[in-house]
């Protein structure tokens, strides 16, 4: 089955799945179409200035109050919240990790959920929380909404399929895709087992950078931007909602899926994005812009200029600058770091970091190429090189990043992560030629 999507970021879509089920001129009609219910979901104090105002109208065979009975608790303990700190013993350190092993036990995209960091707070509805997915079994009747945050979903293993109340996103790794909070889904796999990455965004949503200079063009282009059609299911089976919430999680009997929105329209909803169509900008003659060139979206703090989180990619591009270090540079920062690969190698680092790995560079630990990036970089020969075959990524946050016990205690850290740079020698020698030799 083919499912459809509109082009666009942010915008007032609407969408039907039966003719005439999608109300005109108004929103709320004494009796909707269809027996359907009117209901709205509101991503956005109903006061936000307009150009941050979100929430969508949704048509559906029952409201959501009947999509949820009596809670009882629900443990999922891998999924972390913050504020996570001190439940483990390792010191402070710049720490890499192969791949977070596949599950030998039949495991949902939910159970699969894998803290590494979390940062600031859930409750005050600032920071993040970085995870790893690792799953091999589908969600059947079992559905989720995160009341915590919006998640951004990177995949790295196998396609999925995310089937949400307001439609169906298919996506594979080099595709993200963009939850919403409190938007119900579910997830099956589309092949046998799957291991991506996802960012939890507890603060203001992401959206597009300003592009400044630049201007009009480049970058994440709006009309990349896939919000999937209307798609509802008429099920009247046994079937659970589980909710996180505030960090705990939650768990309801129901009668029937909730996935029964017959049409919707707003600007609150799901998304997906082909990190293919990223126009990177760059450097045309001598030396390199911050990575905050390759930002794809960012989630304001409040603070200008300073996100609470920026979705940074490392897209494959001509390097052609002349008498320039190419790789990134060393590094202290500020902000904190988390990477991951989802293909092919990193620039600034010759082994170590692979595929389904990541890297953790946190608040003002130092950072940078290694001994023999270094080496190489420093003696190119500086013709027009294609860097190809490569997709990393960064979730950068103005908060420190929290290590999770799981994080910290996984069998796939690097203890030797630090001696990457142990080679790195001494060039000085009182000539301003330095020692090369
Ligand atoms: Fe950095």
């Amino acid at each position: 089955m083919a499912f459809s999507y509109m082009p666009g970021f942010g915008n007032d879509f609407e969408t039907e799945t039966l003719p005439g089920s999608l109300p005109q001129g108004r929103n709320s009609p004494q009796r909707p179409a269809y027996g359907l219910y009117a209901e709205q979901l509101s991503g956005s104090p109903f006061t936000a200035p307009r150009g941050t105002n979100e929430r969508s109208w949704l048509y559906r065979i029952r409201p959501s109050v009947k999509h949820t009975g009596r809670f009882k608790p629900a443990h999922y303990p891998l999924w972390k919240s913050a504020p996570n700190v001190g439940d483990h013993e390792l010191a402070l350190g710049q720490y890499r990790w192969n791949p977070v092993p596949m599950p030998k036990e039949p495991t949902d995209f939910i159970a699969g959920m894998r803290s590494i960091t979390t940062a600031g707070d859930v409750l005050g509805q600032t920071g993040m929380a970085a995870h790893v997915y690792v799953a091999n079994r589908s969600m059947v009747d079992d559905h989720f909404f995160n009341a915590d945050g919006e998640l951004l979903i990177v995949p790295q293993v196998g396609a999925l399929r995310f089937v949400t109340e307001m439609g169906v996103i298919e996506l594979r790794p080099g595709e993200i895709a963009v939850l919403p909070r409190g938007l119900v889904f579910k997830v099956e796999l589309v092949d046998a087992e799957v291991r991506g990455y996802v960012c939890e965004n507890y603060g203001a949503k992401l959206t597009l950078p300003d592009r400044g200079p630049i201007g009009a063009n480049c970058l994440a282009n709006p009309r990349d931007f896939k919000t999937p059609c209307a798609w509802f299911e008429e099920k009247e089976t046994p079937c659970r909602l589980t909710v996180k919430w505030c960090g705990n999680f939650h768990v309801t009997e129901i009668g029937h899926s909730p996935l029964d929105v017959v049409a919707w329209h707003g600007n609150y909803a799901p998304y997906k994005y082909d990190l293919a169509t990223f126009s990177p900008v760059g450097a045309l003659l001598f030396d390199h812009p911050d990575p905050s060139i390759f930002t794809v979206l960012t989630a304001p703090s409040g603070e200008e200029g300073t996100a609470n989180i920026d979705f940074v990619i490392f897209p494959p591009r001509w390097l052609v600058a002349e008498d320039t270090f190419r790789p990134p540079w060393y590094h202290r920062n500020i902000m904190s770091e988390f990477m991951g690969l989802i293909h092919g190698q990193y620039d600034a680092k010759e082994e170590g970091f692979v595929p389904g790995g990541i890297s953790l560079h946190n608040l003002m630990l130092a950072h940078g190429p290694d001994a023999p990036g270094f080496e190489k970089a420093s003696r190119a020969d500086l013709k027009p090189v294609k860097l190809d075959n490569t997709m990393a990524f960064m979730f950068e946050t103005r908060f420190p990043q929290m290590l999770t016990r799981y994080g910290a205690e996984l069998e796939t850290r690097q203890d030797n992560y630090i001696d990457c740079w142990a080679d790195l020698k001494k060039r000085f020698n009182g000539t301003p030629e330095g020692d090369w030799s």
